[in-house]
């Protein structure tokens, strides 16, 4: 598998009902990159997120990834291409252990050589999980369920990451050490695509980014730009 893919969203139109959540969105993931998305509540991040995946397919508009459009295909097929989620809130499966979470993530591997090498690999990225992997997730503390979520994530062997709003709900120290890992994933050769309102913690990992606002992207530059850019603060985030 390359690692050389970027993901293109192109002019992307996303409902639920009649009216549109996401207005011709359009944004680009250079391979290698964390590229963040920053927005306030309901801008329409999560929602992007569910439309790249397929769960939300997008009206109109393009999103391609590599070579391979995504629009229209099932969410199976954007695993199969190499995509990865950690969802909002985490959502480990509660009365299943660490372990048994962790395989979930693998589901598509079929060789059981490669789900171990895999899950020795999580285990030495997460040391804490390789301890408790046979308690049940649900019994975990919060910081240790973001764990499950991001080794889960990483279980499918991705080529890109979206990972969204890993902060929610952390407490300040929990969301360093996340953030810390998530750049070591990054750095590791997975592109990442981080879907954040934590402004100043997301800009300190991300090499580049865009702000979404209702629907529609109105800035983007470098992490460094997106950094200096009073009106951004002003206008979004107070
Ligand atoms: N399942 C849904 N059905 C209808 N509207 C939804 C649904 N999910 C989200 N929305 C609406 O879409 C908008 C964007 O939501 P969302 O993508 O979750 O924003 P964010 O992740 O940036 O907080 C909000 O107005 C929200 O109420
Ligand atoms: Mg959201």
């Amino acid at each position: 598998m390359s690692a050389a893919a970027r993901l293109e969203v192109k002019d992307v139109y996303a409902a639920y009902d009649k009216a549109d959540v996401l207005e011709g969105v359009t944004l680009s993931v250079a391979p290698g990159s964390i590229t963040c998305l920053l927005g306030s509540n309901g801008s329409g991040k999560t929602t992007l997120i569910r439309t790249i995946l397929g769960l939300t397919p997008p009206r109109a508009g393009s999103i391609r990834f590599g070579d391979t459009e995504l629009a229209g295909l099932p969410t199976h097929k954007v695993v199969a291409a190499g995509i990865a989620c950690i969802p909002e809130g985490r959502k480990v499966f509660p009365k299943l252990t660490v372990e048994e979470n962790l395989r979930l993530g693998a589901y598509q591997e079929a060789a059981e050589a490669t789900v171990a090498a895999r899950l020795a690999h999580a285990y030495e990225i997460f040391p804490r999980l390789a301890e408790r992997r046979a308690q049940l997730a649900g019994t975990m503390s919060g910081g240790e369920q973001a764990m499950v979520s991001i080794g889960r994530g990483l279980m499918s062997a991705p080529r890109l990451l979206l990972v969204d709003e890993p902060s929610l709900g952390l407490s300040p120290l929990l969301v360093k050490e996340n953030f810390q890992i998530i750049r070591r994933i990054n750095e590791q050769g997975i592109t990442v695509f981080l879907v954040e309102q934590n402004v100043h913690q997301t800009l300190a990992i991300a090499h580049h980014g865009y702000v979404l606002q209702q629907g529609r992207v109105v800035a983007a530059g470098s992490a460094r730009e997106l950094a200096r850019d009073a009106a951004v603060h002003q206008a979004y985030f107070g």
